[in-house]
């Protein structure tokens, strides 16, 4: 599952993985706690060598339950801390440093490899796991991206939310290393008229039709 942010990829791979009893992943949450470390550990970001010499140094440990997913470094729980704005700000220069993109792309493998399992980020079909049974790209318009964002988000407006988004999305579509594109074989689900329950269910007729 590919997409922008605010396309509803967590909610829809969730509630898909909920529903088929299949195991879950959130990529997205990899690069933010490593960027969370990286943070903590004072590394200038503003220089990618310095967090290319850096990255192989946590441990991340995603967790795979729909029904409450988890993340580690190094043992503590960083899933509050990795979705502050702190976070947020930083990730798409972290995830552009091609030499982090080579070790969370090897970690998400290791996990994808057990089977089983919904997987969300923005170059999972293109990377990560090209061979994958279902491919789908979410989109949405980028007011209703904003949208959504800002009603997760407290003490935020639309429209903030969708200047900082606009940023992230160009910087996640123009880098260098595995940009955020749509996949061969992809098919592309727009959810702006959606609901969430029509969203999976479309992405639940999907499964079946293609497995
Ligand atoms: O889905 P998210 O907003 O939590 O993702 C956080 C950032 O991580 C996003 O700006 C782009 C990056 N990302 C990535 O480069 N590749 C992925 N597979 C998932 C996320």
């Amino acid at each position: 599952m590919d997409g922008p942010s605010g396309s509803g990829k967590s909610s829809v791979s969730r509630g898909v993985a909920r529903a088929l009893g299949l195991r879950y992943l959130d990529t997205g949450a990899m690069y933010r706690a490593m960027t969370w470390w990286m943070l903590r550990q004072g590394v200038d970001l503003a220089d990618p060598d310095a967090i290319a010499a850096r990255c192989a140094e946590p441990a991340v440990v995603p967790g795979t339950d729909p029904d409450g997913p988890t993340i580690r470094v190094d043992d503590v729980d960083v899933a509050g801390p990795i979705r502050e704005s702190e976070v947020t700000g930083a990730v798409s220069v972290v995830a552009a440093v091609p030499e982090v993109r080579t070790r969370l792309v090897a970690l998400q493998r290791e996990i994808i490899g057990e089977g089983d399992i919904v997987v969300e980020g923005r170059d999972i079909g293109t990377v990560v796991w090209p061979d994958a049974a279902v491919k789908v790209y979410l989109t949405a318009s980028a007011e209703a991206r904003a949208r959504r964002r800002s009603a997760e988000l407290t003490g935020s407006t639309v429209e903030a939310q969708q200047a900082a988004m606009a940023r992230r999305d160009t910087l996640d579509s123009t880098r260098k290393t595995d940009p955020l594109s749509m996949a061969a074989g992809a098919v592309e689900l727009d959810t702006t008229p959606l609901t969430l329950e029509e969203v999976i269910g479309e992405v639940l007729r999907l499964v079946k039709e293609r497995t």
